[in-house]
């Protein structure tokens, strides 16, 4: 149901950083969908408080981001499969009493790989690194789009375990095997698609792998983004590895999905990505 209201936030803390004010203000204007989007720094004790606040001002709808994704969840009156899977949502959407929770996470990822990019996921071995909520958080939409393998792998190893254990359980499969724990120096090869979900990079670093793990790799993604390629993708560069994307393509796709559920509308992500990666360029 299409909200009336038109007043979105992304939340967090910190906030100032966010890129989303900018990429939704562009897709209203390609949609010609007339919304308001801002900045909402709720303290970090404070996420309920701030989120009744905005709601009782006529807010239509959040994205979600650090550190209060599981909170998100939490405060949703009802939530997708997805969220329910993963236990941390990146959109809420308001209608009267209603709070409505989804994770386009996953969803922008996929869309990413498959559209942008241009690699159908479908029979892939993929090798997702990280265990903490980026990596949990795309893994059913990675499982849904039919991947042959995917292997988690992680600098502690009992994390990745623990993760795959609690996947199981949440999806309620065997997983068959094709869903498994790894260390990080013992992945193997013949990696289709490489994803980095770990914060490795905020700090300047790239989670260590054996130079064969690269070997023919069609992709390799980190979900951060930058001006500069990260280190995980320098890293990708030296392995041989035939394509190389940051996070930004992921961070406009999973936007378009939030705009999708609030305004039923879903932008195209492409000519904002365009945009965004112009201004990354510029230094803007
Ligand atoms: P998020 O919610 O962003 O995923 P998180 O839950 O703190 O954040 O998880 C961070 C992830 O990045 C973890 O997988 C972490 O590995 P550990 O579980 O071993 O801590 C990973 N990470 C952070 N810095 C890293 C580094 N320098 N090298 C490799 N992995 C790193």
């Amino acid at each position: 149901m299409r909200s009336s209201r038109n007043r979105y936030a992304v939340i967090g803390n910190p906030v100032e950083h966010s890129r989303s004010p900018e990429i939704h203000a562009m897709f209203a204007e390609q949609t010609g969908e007339a919304i308001v989007y801002e900045r909402l720094l709720a303290p970090v004790d404070g996420f309920r408080a701030a989120v009744d606040r905005f709601r009782a001002e006529g807010g239509a709808g959040l994205n979600v981001t650090l550190p209060f994704k599981q909170q998100a969840y939490d405060y949703a009156k009802r939530c997708s499969v997805r969220v329910a899977v993963c236990g941390s949502a990146n959109t809420l959407a308001f209608h009267e009493h209603d709070v409505f929770a989804e994770n386009t996470d996953g969803p922008g990822l996929v869309n990413d790989i498959e559209k942008r990019c241009g690699v159908d996921l479908r029979a892939r071995r993929v090798l997702l690194l990280g265990a903490g909520g980026a990596a949990r958080g795309v893994v059913q939409p990675l499982l849904l789009a039919g991947v042959k393998q995917l292997v988690i792998a992680n600098r502690t190893f009992e994390r990745a375990q623990a993760l795959v254990a609690d996947l199981k359980v949440r999806l309620e499969l065997g997983l068959r095997g094709y869903v498994s724990a790894s260390r990080l120096e013992d992945v193997g090869d013949g990696w289709d698609v490489i994803v980095n979900a770990t914060a490795a990079g905020l700090e300047g670093a790239t989670p260590e792998l054996p130079r064969h793990a690269w070997t023919e790799t069609l992709l390799a993604l980190d979900m951060v983004y930058g001006a500069a390629p990260t280190p995980f993708m320098i890293a990708a560069m030296h392995g041989g590895c035939e394509r190389i994307e940051d996070g930004l393509g992921m961070l406009v796709a999973q936007a378009a999905e939030s705009f999708g559920i609030w305004r039923s509308v879903v932008p195209r992500a492409q000519p904002v990505y365009d945009a965004m990666r112009a201004r990354l360029a510029a230094g803007r």
